[in-house]
């Protein structure tokens, strides 16, 4: 397995460019699953999570044909034509749900457009229990009967789904948006109450708005969607990411470097943009994108929580603890998400972090260093926090399991590596 191999203490210099959205990408890819015509999706990230929903999708008997220049060279697909004309399955197997939960926002679609799906339920993962239960309420609110046999979601909606008032308890990004693809389908009118306004879901409804999907209230929590009998096909750019922006900021921001995310808008990192500027970092919009400068002062400690959008994103939380390490004073970070998003914390001590959990809160004491070590982390964003510690840290950090890191960051050593960082990965076999 590779590994990642960085040798802290240069600041960043240079511009890092944005990808389009993982968390984006994949409910795009699933919308083609509601059309009989092609989906043409530009600006893709290429991760390995768009590699798992494109076998997903091939799997069901959807046709992708991969355009655009993709980094190095060559048709790697920085762009899918994903033609759903010929579907031949309703199936999400096991053995894909495993890889990705994800793979569960094929569900509202196939329900929607064929009557039937049977999804594997995904299982709980490194960052807490994730149940679906949300999903499926809705589902059931809108017509579908919902059976759960032999670890499979089998939904049946053979005359079709119905509009109805779905009111989610809680926020769920990925049931907003498997709602907000099965209403677009449904027979009359929906109206999703306590709906998620993460930027990925509003990217999604622009998508079904230009497949000819009738949705009003994008953007807010209460979307109203009038449903249609086909949505058609069309063309569409996925947003940029925003944890990618995050996580470069905190990665200039903990260096004391200069970096221009370049595609970055601001306006989709607000959040974390505050408490970067709260910490003395410099945060502003440029021509070509964002631009995020410190290049002298000691950062000061800062309290965060993590809260659904417009608030502080949780999948910032680890990285912007990493910020909090080597910040002045303490912070207290609360986590409100996900019940066991701490897994980072055990390794940054490791590497001379002074991090105290208690309960959701962790109250982090900044230090006057971090030091390299072996480290290995559980999920992505947690993988994402041991980069940039390795950035700040004196001496030498490798980083085990880096397939992590490969699911959501497009090529993270070579854009650091060109804004100076020592960093490079040991590629090994087996
Ligand atoms: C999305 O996951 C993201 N994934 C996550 O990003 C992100 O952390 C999360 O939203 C929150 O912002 C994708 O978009 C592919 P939720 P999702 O449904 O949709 C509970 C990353 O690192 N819940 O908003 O699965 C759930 O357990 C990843 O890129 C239920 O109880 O998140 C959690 O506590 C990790 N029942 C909370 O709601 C349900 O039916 C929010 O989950 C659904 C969710």
């Amino acid at each position: 397995m590779d590994k990642i191999v960085i040798r802290g203490g240069t600041p960043l210099n240079g511009a890092i460019p944005i990808g389009g959205a993982k968390n984006a990408a994949l409910p795009l890819m699933a919308a083609a699953l509601l059309s009989e015509q092609p989906l043409r999706l530009s600006n893709l990230p290429h991760l390995a999570d768009i590699s798992t929903m494109a076998h997903l999708l091939g799997e069901m008997g959807v046709s992708i044909a991969m355009e655009g220049d993709a980094p190095g060279g060559g048709n790697m697909g920085r762009v899918f034509a994903l033609n759903a004309s010929g579907l031949s399955s309703t199936e999400a197997p096991y053995e894909l749900v495993r890889r990705m939960r994800a793979s569960v926002l094929v569900l509202g679609p196939l329900v929607a457009r064929e009557g039937h799906a049977r999804v594997s339920l995904p299982g709980g993962c490194a960052i807490g229990t994730r149940p679906v239960d949300l999903h499926l309420k809705a589902l059931q609110a809108m017509g579908a009967e919902i059976e759960l046999t032999e670890g499979y979601i089998e939904a049946r909606a053979p005359n079709g789904l119905k509009g109805g008032h779905v009111l989610f308890p809680n926020v769920t990004v990925g049931g907003t948006e498997n709602i907000l693809m099965a209403a677009c389908l449904a027979k009359g009118d929906t109206v999703i109450s306590n709906a998620a306004r993460e930027p990925e879901v509003t990217d999604l409804a622009h998508c079904l708005v230009a497949m000819g999907a009738k949705i009003e209230g994008i953007g807010t929590d209460t979307l109203k969607v009038q449903g249609v009998t086909t949505l058609h096909g069309a063309e569409h750019s996925v947003v940029p990411d925003r944890i990618e922006m995050g996580s470069y900021a905190v990665a200039a921001a903990v260096t004391g470097g200069d970096v221009v995310l370049k595609g970055g808008r601001l306006e989709l990192m607000e959040a974390v943009a505050n408490v970067l500027k709260s910490a003395g970092v410099a945060v502003s919009q440029e021509t070509d994108g964002v631009r995020i400068t410190r290049n002298n002062g000691a950062l000061k400690g800062f309290d965060v929580m993590t809260e659904p959008y417009p608030g502080f994103p949780t999948d910032m939380q680890a990285q912007m603890m990493v910020l909090a390490s080597v910040a002045d004073g303490a912070s207290m970070i609360t986590e409100t998400i996900f019940e066991n998003r701490y897994m980072h914390v055990p390794e940054l001590v490791r590497m001379g972090a002074n991090i105290n959990v208690h309960g959701s809160s962790a109250i982090v004491r900044g230090v006057k260093k971090l030091s390299g070590a072996q480290v290995m982390a559980t999920d992505l964003r947690a993988s994402s926090s041991l980069v940039l510690a390795g950035l700040v840290a004196e001496g030498e950090t490798v980083i085990n399991r880096v397939y992590h890191l490969d699911r959501g960051y497009e090529r993270l050593e070579e854009k650091l590596a060109a804004c100076g960082a020592d960093i490079l990965r040991v590629r090994e076999n087996g």
